[in-house]
């Protein structure tokens, strides 16, 4: 059977973007895949304080269950921390001896996470793509999926697995990056030129899986819309970013194409598009939310899946570690 790997950062609450541009098309994926899906934790101590240490554990669990309640079955897919397996930081070490400097520093993200502030920029920032590119060489990957923002650090994870396999013999798959062509890049709902992001410091600017219907109606009714007239519905995120980031997260939440979506709102108003987008947020998102409170109150089983889940990743990790310490001659 083919495999799937990806993961998300347990930074707090998920948002509509991580759902629509990743997690909804895991819960496919698992139909006809091996799948496994990593709670990114290494990856989220490169940009936490010590203020928020305490909570970390508490965050991956929420993310844990936030999985289950999206559709993720522990039954069908792996579900592990990143931190409960060692070798994914094994072999970054050797990994990191086949990346060069200068491919690193020109990581998109790395750039914008480390302006102004050269100096103090923590190397777990810059080390960030070479341990994703572990996560994913670890278990002999052949489908990544994730939203544009990743795009270029699994061209890189490519790269390194090439070279390495050149270096010192075929060990690693080269995986394939499956980006979907709508929904992989979820706008601010307040400014839709800057991505969608959990991390944002305004909560106006995204929609929470676990926001409530109140405040859904708040932030869609106060997103940015466009202001050419007479107003008109339709997908073209360069002429009119506001209307179809929101055809995007309808048509991702919904799961109406877009072209169908445009044939609908064609003369309709924009406040008509905006509580439909209401309606459908706060009926999808409820679902999930009922199945979110259910799963967090029992730990023993959230606790005993990631058991589980790490036993498993465990076993096959090892066989490509092997694999590698021998063809270094370690
Ligand atoms: P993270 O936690 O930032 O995001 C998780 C997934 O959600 C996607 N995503 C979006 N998609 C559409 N619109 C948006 N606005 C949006 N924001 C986020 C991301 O592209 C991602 O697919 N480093 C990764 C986690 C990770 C990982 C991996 C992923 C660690 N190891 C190995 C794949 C393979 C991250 O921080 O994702």
């Amino acid at each position: 059977k083919l495999l799937v790997f990806s993961g998300t950062q347990p930074s707090g609450k998920l948002t509509i973007g991580n759902y629509i541009g990743a997690i909804r098309h895991w819960i496919v994926m698992q139909k006809y895949y091996e799948c496994m899906y990593c709670i990114a934790d290494l990856h989220l101590i490169s940009t936490v304080s010590s203020s928020n240490v305490y909570a970390f554990r508490k965050m991956s669990l929420d993310t844990l269950a936030l999985y289950l309640a999206c559709g993720v079955d522990p039954n069908v897919s792996t579900i592990f921390m990143q931190s409960h397996v060692p070798e994914h930081t094994q072999l970054n070490w050797l990994l990191n001896c086949c990346a060069y400097y200068g491919e690193l520093s020109r990581m998109t993200q790395f750039k914008e996470k480390s302006k102004f502030k050269q100096d103090s920029v923590n190397v777990g920032l810059f080390n960030y793509p070479i341990l994703m590119a572990a996560d994913i060489l670890l278990y002999q990957t052949n489908f990544v999926p994730v939203g544009d923002d990743q795009k270029q650090h699994l061209e890189f994870t490519c790269n390194i697995a090439r070279r390495f396999n050149n270096k010192f013999g075929t060990v690693f798959t080269i995986p394939k990056i499956l980006v979907p062509d709508f929904g992989s890049r979820i706008m601010s709902l307040l400014n839709p030129l800057k991505k969608m992001s959990k991390s944002d410091q305004d909560s106006n600017n995204y929609i929470s899986l676990l926001d409530d219907a109140t405040l859904i109606s708040k932030k869609v009714k106060r997103a940015i819309t466009d202001s050419d007239q007479p107003p008109a519905i339709y997908y073209d995120p360069v002429e009119k970013p506001g209307v179809s980031n929101l055809l995007a997260i309808l048509s991702g939440i919904g799961g109406e194409s877009i072209s169908n979506l445009e044939l609908i709102f064609k003369n309709k108003t924009y406040s008509c598009l905006k509580s439909n987008l209401i309606q459908s947020l706060s009926t999808v998102l409820k679902q999930i939310q009922n199945r979110y409170f259910n799963e967090r109150s029992n730990e023993n089983k959230l606790n005993n899946i990631l058991c589980v889940g790490a036993k498993k990743a465990r076993q096959k990790a090892n066989l490509t570690l092997k694999k590698v310490y021998q063809l270094i001659g370690l």
